[in-house]
């Protein structure tokens, strides 16, 4: 784990929107697209704010970077839960990113959730190589309970390794999720996290435990991740 501490929130979102930008322009130099899939949830809105209004921001060719989501709710793209509602918000209308070079994991209308896994899986393997899609950065949230992207503990999606999208049954929240899976993960380029506040200390400190199986550490354990935290959720463990 690459870990970046700052001390205040504004610091965390500009380091953080450092990385993703030197992370998107060097794909971009390097093959010409920039592939990217993004973390839902509150944390990264903040940060997608500072993308869409911050003069460096403005430095990157937005027209060479393809948008992606890591996982989404089961709902409607204009439920306010919408993962893919909150980027259009936050991100692509303010970047006039067009629509052509955004994948929301949920079609409009909302199709049974199978069938949209499927579809998110037939899209990526239009670009996928032959070890299967590998985005060049993958940005993620955490959950209090260690949880990315949708893979929560004790859920099925954890274990899949044949799909690159899965449906994840989520008892936790008494719902179902489409999520990437692992192997998408472990292949990206580079993948970051994004987390704040002392509500995510106590699993910040459980995932960098060498024998936690929770799902981020799971992840940790198996690539190199860059992650930007503030003081609040680096500070001592409880
Ligand atoms: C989601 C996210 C999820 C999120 C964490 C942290 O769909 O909600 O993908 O994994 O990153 O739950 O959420 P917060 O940033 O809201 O704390």
């Amino acid at each position: 784990m690459n870990i970046h501490i700052s001390e205040h929130p504004t610091n965390l979102i500009a380091a953080c929107a450092d990385y993703v930008l030197t992370t998107l322009s060097q794909s971009i130099a390097d093959r010409g697209i920039a592939r990217i899939a993004l973390a839902g949830g509150s944390t990264p809105i903040a940060l997608y704010d500072f993308l869409a209004t911050s003069a460096e921001a403005t430095q990157l060719d937005w027209n060479c970077v393809t948008c992606y989501f890591g996982d989404e709710r089961a709902v409607p793209q204009t439920h306010p839960d919408s993962n893919y509602l909150m980027a259009d918000q936050h991100l692509f209308q303010p970047l006039n990113i067009p629509a052509s070079h955004c994948f929301p994991m949920i079609s409009k209308p909302m199709g049974d959730l199978s069938r949209e896994a499927d579809r998110y899986n037939t899209l990526l393997d239009r670009w996928a190589g032959p070890k299967g899609p590998v985005f060049d950065l993958i940005l993620n949230g955490m959950g209090e309970d260690g949880h990315f992207a949708s893979l929560f503990p004790q859920t099925p999606a954890l274990d899949e390794r044949q799909r690159w999208v899965a449906v994840n049954p989520v008892p936790q929240l008494s719902t179902e999720r489409l999520t990437l899976t692992f192997p998408v993960f472990e292949q990206a380029r580079a993948v970051c996290f994004l987390a704040a506040g002392d509500r995510k200390r106590a699993a910040f400190h459980a995932i960098q435990q060498p024998d936690s199986t929770l799902p981020s550490a799971r992840l940790v354990q198996r690539r190199e991740t860059a992650w930007f935290v503030d003081q609040a959720c680096a500070g001592r463990a409880a």
